[in-house]
């Protein structure tokens, strides 16, 4: 995003080798908001325009979206590493700073090949650099300081108040670099909770998708997607990229926060628009209403209803006694009533006034469900998909993670990927679901714990060989030595 090449290198930094300097501080470090020059200008429908023309080169050719962009990564576990993961995927230059001798804890979480990253880890953490530095060093701050002048983005998701207790506070990194977009994951937002450290199931919880999941005769549930923390990750991700759209007129950075809370809210969105539609009446919809069981004053968790107001359900297919997923999302949709009288065999259901409207069928829907079901459980789910995907009828089959992993259309598409590891070998990983023509994701391994500590003090921040020692020598960059326990 910044300048390259013509912009002003900052001031130097003590101990910086000049030419890698040089190259490295004056690739990023324009304070100068960037204005499109005359000679950008041209003609749109003979008017003059001061948009650049388009690139003559083919779509995936051109660089990827966000070069030129550099992150400062300080983030660990799920929701952060989702974010600055999209941002390296784009194109991003993403340095992910992590404490020497540990990393981010989900390295050793979960592991499953003794001695190599975890799949947590790996799977979060793509195309990415890593360094290590103590961040609470004088020597780790001294990089810090460096990392923040060159880079355009901070991104974080410590516990409240932990940036600051290092010495990163806003004011301190705006000083430094006023081009920084500082972006924060945290659990809550400004308010009662606002100093509570947050999982993601405590976000599920807190944002109004646990109470609206599960059975109405059951507890409240969680769902094994991770709404709170790669969901609040996706969240942030767009509003890093809409700070760095805003910081090419404006010139300075800005704070993003995204709250866990407000992210899985945002994507529970619907059942509060159920909230404020029991005002009015029962929810028609839900398949309470239709077993006369009346609403209480507050959404109710819905089972497997459609949230979109056509009824739904989960039916079994051949092979359900004894393959979990041997079932099928069903949607009753009305357009399509007529075509499922068909395919199931009750043609008369079409003009029956008892069958024939949504409103009628309301009341009978468990029953049409089971009679639907007695069809779909004489078919493979992949059969009934077909049958029905022949009349446009949507209906979607349970896949396992296995079916996924096994999925050929989705290797094809890059969503599934197969990467290779230097510790680890090869493994699956998801890719980028963002399809962009014009920046195609090239997935590559996560780096090892401190793999690029050396490429990042010499290229990126120009220090030089004596600088480098000294910040070495100070035990900054490293582990503390484990004491001998026989000594
Ligand atoms: N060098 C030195 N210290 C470092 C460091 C480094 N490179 N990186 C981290 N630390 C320190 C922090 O400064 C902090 O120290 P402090 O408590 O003295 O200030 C300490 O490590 C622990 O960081 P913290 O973020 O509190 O980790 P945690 O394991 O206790 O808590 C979370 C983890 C996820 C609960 C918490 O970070 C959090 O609530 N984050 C925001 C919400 C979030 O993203 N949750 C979802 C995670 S997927």
């Amino acid at each position: 995003m910044a300048k390259k090449a013509k912009s002003k290198p900052t001031k130097k930094a003590a101990g910086r080798a000049k030419p890698a300097a040089k190259k490295a501080v004056a690739k990023r470090s324009s304070a100068k908001v960037v204005k499109l020059k005359p000679k950008m200008a041209s003609k749109k429908n003979g008017k003059k325009s001061m948009l650049p023309p388009p690139s003559k080169k083919p779509f995936g050719q051109a660089g990827k979206a966000l070069d030129g962009v550099r992150i400062l990564d300080f983030t660990h576990v799920q929701s952060g590493p989702t974010c600055t993961q999209l941002l390296a995927w784009f194109g991003a230059d993403v340095i992910k700073v992590e404490r020497p001798g540990i990393g981010d804890i989900t390295r050793g979480q979960l592991v499953d090949v003794k001695g190599a990253d975890s799949l947590y880890f790996t799977m979060l953490n793509h195309n990415k650099r890593s360094i290590t530095i103590d961040s609470k060093h004088p020597q780790g701050k001294r990089v810090l300081d460096e990392l923040i002048k060159t880079c355009d983005v901070l991104v974080e998701n410590f516990a409240p108040g932990a940036l600051d207790r290092m010495g990163l506070t806003w004011e301190h990194i705006h000083k430094l670099n006023p081009r920084m977009i500082v972006a924060s994951v945290k659990g809550f937002g400004p308010g009662p909770y606002e100093d509570c450290k947050v999982y993601e199931n405590v976000a599920q919880c807190t944002g109004g998708s646990a109470s609206t999941t599960g059975f109405r005769d059951g507890p409240p549930l969680v769902t094994g997607a991770q709404i709170g923390d790669s969901g609040t990750g996706l969240h942030l991700a767009l509003g890093i990229v809409s700070a760095l759209y805003q910081r090419t007129r404006t010139g300075r950075g800005q704070k993003v926060l995204c709250a866990m809370q407000d992210g899985v809210l945002n994507l529970a969105r619907v059942k509060l628009r159920d909230q404020q539609r029991l005002k009015a009446g029962p929810l028609t919809e839900y398949s309470q209403y239709g077993e006369g069981i009346p609403f209480g004053d507050a959404t109710p968790r819905a089972g497997n209803d459609s949230g979109g107001g056509q009824p739904g359900w989960i039916l079994k297919c051949k092979g359900w006694e004894t393959d979990p997923n041997a079932y099928i999302y069903f949607i009753t949709q009305a357009p399509v009533w007529e075509k499922i009288c068909d395919l199931i065999g009750e043609p008369t259901w079409k003009t029956d006034p008892e069958y024939s409207t949504p409103r009628a069928r309301l009341p009978k829907l468990k029953a049409i469900f089971a009679r639907i079901e007695d069809w779909t459980m004489t078919l493979s789910k992949f059969d009934v998909m077909e049958k029905c995907n022949a009349v446009d009828i949507p209906v979607g089959p349970i896949l396992s993670m296995k079916e996924i992993a096994e999925d050929e259309s989705l290797r094809k598409t890059g969503t599934v990927v197969e990467v290779d590891h230097p510790t680890r070998g090869k493994y699956l990983s998801v890719g980028n679901p963002i399809k962009l023509s014009d920046s195609p994701t090239d997935v590559q391994r996560s780096p090892l714990l401190g793999e690029h500590t050396d490429e990042v003090l010499i290229k990126v921040l120009g220090f030089d060989k004596k600088a480098i020692a000294e910040i070495k020598g100070s035990g900054a960059l490293s582990a503390p030595e484990k004491k001998d326990k026989a000594a």
